[in-house]
């Protein structure tokens, strides 16, 4: 197997997502050829708007659970597949769970067909969440997690499991090389205003002037992780992996979400307050990978959470048309320039709303 060239096409599953529309960007900068495959499920045609201009980029609706799309996608060789499509957030568990079980499930098995029709290699986006409740921190990727089979995050948790061990035992089966990309909360421009994960919702709410929802008491952790190092890190681990093996991606500093809502304030310039209140569902304590094993292949994450949340209140504002006191350097290496940044959307409702809050202050 090679690395891909200006000849080549890669496919990315979910690629009008959030992870999914900045790693097209990414391809088709570096001269490559993509297609996407979504359903459009939590993804949004904001985000590959601007891509679809592109000749070397073709976009088919279709939900990678149903054999025919997938039967009919290789007119041409892939080089690589990115399997990122799977419905996100926590409280589409309830709504898209079904969904979230069939896209790692039957759209992992089409979308590994697809690659050993092409002799490609193929990379699963795991997730964090294959730990469960982690028990051991950090969370090497040996550790074999502390998950509920039938508990209420299971949907999202077992499929994804489900999906890691298709895409090594078929990877092995069939002489593909697979990679899995165990993903920690990772955030960055494209990611909806609207969208329910922590750092979108606490900047849309502090934007509104709403209070932040803080779930508990605050004092669970995450760790944090720009999108242009976690798909450093995907290439990495595409170009010099293991074959077979699982690598965590993710920030490298636990941080509790009570401190968590005072960056976001810090780095944007916003001010407000947070609420708590009881989680809609389970929540985990802490998450926090061992990031030892992607380390070794030579990867370092470049970006700040503070920078990283500057750029994603940008993003956020340049939205709805207002002025942020935090507009990017045009030298700060390594974001993206704003004509190529990916648009989200507001309802006009939520846009009036978020005009007139801001001007308010
Ligand atoms: N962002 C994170 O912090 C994070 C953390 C862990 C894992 N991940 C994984 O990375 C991947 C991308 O996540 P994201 O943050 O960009 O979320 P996202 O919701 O923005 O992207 C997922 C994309 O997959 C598409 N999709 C869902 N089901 C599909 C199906 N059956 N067929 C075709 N398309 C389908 C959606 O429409 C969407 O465009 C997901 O698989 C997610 O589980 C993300």
């Amino acid at each position: 197997m090679r690395k891909p060239t200006q000849n080549d096409r890669c496919l990315v599953a979910g690629g009008a997502g959030f992870i999914g529309s900045n790693l097209c960007r990414h391809l088709l900068k570096d001269g490559i050829s993509v297609d996407v495959v979504d359903d459009l499920s939590t993804g949004r045609m904001e985000n590959i708007a601007e891509l679809r201009q592109n000749p070397s980029f073709r976009f088919i609706k279709g939900d990678v659970a149903d054999e025919n799309i997938c039967q009919r996608l290789p007119h041409r060789r892939y080089s690589q597949v990115y399997h990122l499509a799977c419905p996100t957030g926590v409280p589409n568990i309830e709504l898209l769970g079904e969904k979230m079980l069939l896209a790692s499930s039957a759209g992992t098995l089409n979308l590994l067909k697809v690659a050993q029709r092409s002799r490609a290699k193929f990379l699963f986006a795991s997730t964090a969440e294959a730990y469960g409740d982690p028990q051991v921190f950090p969370q090497p990727e040996t550790y074999a997690g502390n998950v509920d089979p039938i508990g209420p995050r299971s949907p999202y948790e077992e499929g994804k499991r489900f999906g890691e061990a298709l895409t090594r035992y078929f990877g092995q089966k069939h002489g593909i090389d697979t990679y899995i990309v165990r993903i920690f909360n990772t955030y960055g421009p494209g990611m909806s205003p609207t969208d329910q994960r922590v750092i979108p919702q606490m900047l849309a709410r502090l934007i509104q002037k709403k209070p932040v929802v803080i779930y508990g008491d605050g004092s669970q952790t995450r760790t944090f992780l720009y999108v242009d190092d976690l798909l450093a890190g995907f290439r990495l681990v595409i170009e010099r992996g293991e074959p077979g093996a699982a690598y965590n991606i993710g920030g490298s500093d636990p941080v509790t979400i009570r401190d968590l809502l005072e960056t976001v304030k810090k780095a944007s310039g916003l001010t407000g307050r947070g609420v708590h209140k009881q989680h809609f569902i389970e929540d985990h304590r802490g998450r926090w990978p061992d990031t030892a094993k992607v380390r070794a292949l030579g990867w370092r994450p470049k970006v700040s959470l503070e920078q990283g949340i500057r750029r994603i209140h940008q993003d956020f504002c340049e939205e709805v048309g207002l002025h942020t006191s935090t507009s990017r350097s045009k030298t700060e290496a390594p974001f993206m320039s704003t004509s190529e940044l990916p648009r989200a959307t507001f309802s006009a409702q939520e846009r009036r709303s978020l005009y007139d809050q801001f001007h308010r202050v």
